[in-house]
């Protein structure tokens, strides 16, 4: 039984269920001596926690990360930082229903049958409060990555059939409660979210994500290509469907002629749908990607469905729960591309701390 780990010099383990203890992690192989900002993590965890706006899940919890080792007078003192998000706000009582039964399209029944014991109190390890964990990881690597000028942002680019059709404006993407980098369209897509809320329904979305000063060589070929990695970053994130990178699908309707990004003198390239990764080495130009969440499986309507003994039942959604998730997933998508990126970064050896 593995899969609690990912990197591999830049690590993270975490452990923990939605309404146990506490969940939280371990983060190893951090380089001694660097200053860590507190409030820069604790500020992107309440980017992921509920109750934050009025379009996400009721549930309150603080979300408090507790810092057990490995940060000492304000710096990494090198050995594992160690850490726990405890848990506040769970009415356990509210999934008494869901005990022995299988929620459509969520992981109560592919757990069942891989473990035959569960914790089924708010989806216990499947459900994605595990992803605290990722954040507080991801709040580290991004501070680390800074040092070297290396930035990432994210922000939501679709919500249902509502595209964002206006101009990318990264400085209100934490002005409106969807995180979309346009104003007029973040709107659009609220209303939809409140809509789909109010049906007791949810609806899907995708998120961007920019990673910008990346230097070239990063990226281990063959099989820990770095759009590989990123890859699986992003398709471990609970409710992802899809993943592209630099033209993605898109690439299927184009010729090469169009396709092919041409050099500048300086080796950067004048187009940039290889998404700043060729052979799965990073070129030094942006690296851009993708990701589609999909529409939640916990809705507030009756379904049909069936219990251990296949015997067949109704479920009601009782839990409170996202419309949509894409506005939470923001930081976590960050994350794990902060975690990929740095993980890398050590493996190439390509900077030194
Ligand atoms: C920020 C976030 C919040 C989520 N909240 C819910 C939720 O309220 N209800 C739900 O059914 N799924 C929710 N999910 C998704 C489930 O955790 C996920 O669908 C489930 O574990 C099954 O895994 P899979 O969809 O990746 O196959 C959420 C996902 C994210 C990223």
């Amino acid at each position: 039984m593995s899969g609690s780990s990912f990197g591999t010099i830049f690590k993270l383990s975490t452990f923990g269920e939605s309404h146990g203890v506490a969940i939280g992690g371990v983060i190893d192989g951090v380089p001694s001596n660097v200053e860590i900002d507190l409030d820069a993590v604790q500020f992107d965890l309440d980017r992921r926690k509920p109750g934050q706006s009025a379009i996400v899940t009721q549930r309150k919890e603080s979300d408090k990360v507790q810092f057990l080792s490995g940060i000492f007078e304000g710096k990494t003192t090198g050995t594992p930082i160690g850490f726990i998000i405890p848990n506040e706000d769970q009415k356990s009582k509210d999934y008494d229903h869901i005990k022995n039964v299988y929620r459509p399209s969520h992981a109560d029944f592919t757990y069942d049958q891989k473990y035959g014991h569960r914790d089924y109190r708010g989806g216990g390890r499947s459900s994605a409060r595990e992803t605290a964990c990722r954040v507080v990881a991801g709040a580290i690597a991004k501070q680390i990555l800074k040092l070297k000028g290396i930035e990432i942002f994210a922000y939501v680019d679709q919500v249902g059939a509502i595209k964002m059709q206006g101009e990318v404006s990264s400085e209100v993407i934490e002005q409106n409660a969807v995180r979309c980098a346009n104003m007029n369209d973040a709107k659009r897509m609220e209303d939809l979210i409140q809509l789909v809320r109010k049906a007791g329904d949810t609806v899907g979305g995708s998120i961007s994500c920019q990673i910008l000063h990346v230097p070239a060589g990063l990226g281990e070929p063959v099989f820990d290509k770095l759009h590989a990695e990123l890859g699986k970053a992003m398709l471990s994130i609970n409710a992802v469907k899809g993943f592209e990178y630099g033209s993605g699908f898109a690439c299927i309707e184009m010729n090469g002629s169009e396709h092919n990004d041409s050099f500048n003198e300086d080796g950067s390239t004048k187009s940039n749908f290889s998404g700043g990764i060729q052979g799965g080495i990073s070129n030094g130009m942006p690296i851009n990607m993708r990701i589609a969440f999909k529409p939640v499986a916990t809705i507030i309507q009756d379904q049909k469905s069936i219990d251990s003994e296949g015997n067949p039942v109704i479920v009601g959604g009782k839990g409170r729960h996202d419309a949509c998730v894409v506005p939470r997933a923001v930081p976590i998508v960050e994350a794990m591309a902060a975690i990929t990126i740095l993980d890398f970064m050590f493996r190439a050896n390509a900077v030194k701390f």
